[in-house]
């Protein structure tokens, strides 16, 4: 092995005060064409922050001349863009590395790559060398724009190269994007997180808060409107603390949506929001602008305040329920959907009673919910009372059962109206229907032309089902 440069999970947990400096993307100016008559294939796991991050891998791939194909077999390179949020997301990972040994016998010029959080883990790191010599780059979060030049060194030298770093460095602008989808685009508002919630690993794999520039956002958006684009979506693990870290600038999460909303942009979704920082004024933007979706992903992850104290979540399920209140009151057809771990270590039946009365009093459209999963180097892996898993199970699947009564409940009120879908294509399941989502983020079913997609249609709705709509054009 050549290169050799581990992550520490006690430095990235450190958090300076400074504003990061932003600079601009430079392009590799003495490599070029390494993937001339070369193909990729590329596996995102985890959540929105890898889709965005997969895009600009492919962006850095596709302008050294790779080519896309949708088969391992015909790939020459694959990359691995993993979560590392619970266990069984890493097993899934661990399990595509042994499948991969197997075809890299075979086709022995297959290069592999690990990116994305589950390098950011020291354990991880020590794993691949021990048992997945196979695997010839890995690199983490915060080098992905550095990944041509990893692939240059591998391609020339033939040797294993980890280079991880355990914190953030500069915000990156103008990093090249091969978007997957033309009429909907994710735009990262923000990176990292300094919450600390204490079973999740996201600040230690992601590095501290730091908020985008508005001018690239804007710009950013400004170019996807050019190119035709109906729909952005706004990232960040907890948007709404958009610009705190901006040290001589006063100018938060609301200024930014309302400055978006004022663009020519029909609809700005946004996610996720973190209870505690949701202001009134943020409520007030979202119900002034009819291209601001009604939709919010709101995580919860407990209605208790024994738990939520020990989960570091800095709100009581009296205030998570006052806020949802003023949420329905100023916008009452806003869809809210949340997340919920079951199991948190010292969780009781009276403690999951309280998450399920609180299930009931928020009205919820939706919800992912989980078995808590302990992560290594988090403060509640240490902690003593866990739950019986046949327990934490049966939570579950109660939970999930009222979960479901509300999405059902949440797509009935929509039977027997017109709603705007932005159409997407045909759908996966049933070839020659086409689907899309309304403004409250419901998937519709519904037959009509190709010419539809890319379009806002009006559609009115014929059934609802407990995870989609049934419907047909208004001519
Ligand atoms: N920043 C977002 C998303 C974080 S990850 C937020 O704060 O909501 C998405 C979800 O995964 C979390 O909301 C939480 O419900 C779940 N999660 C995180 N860590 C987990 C763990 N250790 N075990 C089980 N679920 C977890
Ligand atoms: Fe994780 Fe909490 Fe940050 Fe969300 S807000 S990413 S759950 S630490
Ligand atoms: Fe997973 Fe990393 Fe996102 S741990 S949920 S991919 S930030």
């Amino acid at each position: 092995m050549q290169r050799l440069n581990k992550p520490d999970l006690s430095s990235a947990r450190k958090r300076t005060k400074n504003q990061v400096n932003t600079i601009e993307y430079e392009n590799f100016k003495n490599i070029k064409d390494i993937g001339k008559d070369k193909s990729y294939i590329i596996q995102t796991h985890g959540c929105q922050a890898n889709e965005a991050d997969t895009e600009v891998i492919r962006g850095l791939l596709e302008d050294q001349g790779f080519t896309p194909v949708s088969v391992l077999e015909e790939a020459d390179l694959v990359v691995i863009n993993t979560c590392a949020i619970r266990e069984n997301a890493e097993n899934k990972v661990f399990g595509e590395l042994g499948r991969l040994k197997s075809f890299k016998r075979l086709n022995p010029n297959l290069i592999i790559a690990i990116a994305g959080c589950m390098p950011q883990e020291e354990a991880v790191v020590e794993k691949i060398m021990k048992k997945y010599s196979h695997v010839d780059i890995v690199f983490g979060t915060h080098n992905v724009n550095k990944f041509i030049e990893y692939l240059d060194y591998v391609i020339r030298e033939k040797k294993q190269l980890i280079e991880v770093y355990s914190n953030e460095g500069e915000i990156i602008e103008h990093l090249p994007q091969a978007r997957e989808n033309r009429f909907k685009a994710w735009v990262n508002i923000m990176f990292g997180c300094d919450e600390f919630c204490t079973y999740c690993i996201v600040p230690y794999t992601r590095g501290k808060e730091r908020s985008r520039k508005k001018e690239y956002i804007i710009e950013e958006i400004k170019e996807l409107i050019k190119d035709g684009y109906k729909e952005v979506t706004l990232l960040g693990q907890n948007v709404n603390s958009y610009g705190l870290d901006f040290v001589e600038e006063k100018y938060d999460f609301a200024d930014l949506l309302e400055d978006l909303a004022k663009l020519d942009i029909p609809r700005i979704k946004f996610t996720t929001s973190h209870p505690k920082d949701f202001s009134d004024s943020l409520i007030d933007v979202i119900a002034k602008y009819p291209n601001i979706m009604p939709f919010i992903h709101l995580p919860v992850q407990s209605g208790s305040n024994n738990i939520l104290k020990r989960m570091n979540r800095k709100y009581t399920k009296e205030e998570y329920l006052d806020l949802v209140n003023r949420i329905y009151n100023r916008i009452p057809h806003v869809s809210l959907t949340t997340d919920i771990i079951v199991g948190f270590p010292g969780e009781s039946e009276t403690d999951f009673e309280e998450t399920l009365d609180l299930v009931r009093k928020s009205r919820f459209e939706g919800a992912y919910t989980f078995i808590y999963s302990p992560r290594k180097g988090t403060p509640a892996a240490t902690y003593k009372e866990t739950v019986d898993p046949q327990v934490a199970k049966q939570r579950l699947y109660k939970l999930n059962d009222l979960i479901n009564e509300g999405f059902l409940a949440g797509n009935k009120r929509f039977e027997k109206q017109v709603v705007k879908v932005l159409v997407e294509g045909y759908s996966k399941t049933n070839k020659g229907v086409l689907s899309g989502y309304t403004e409250n983020n419901k998937l519709v079913n519904f037959s009509g032309p190709e010419s539809l997609i890319g379009n806002i249609v009006d559609i009115y709705i014929e059934k609802a089902k407990t995870w989609s709509l049934d419907g047909k054009v208004v001519q």
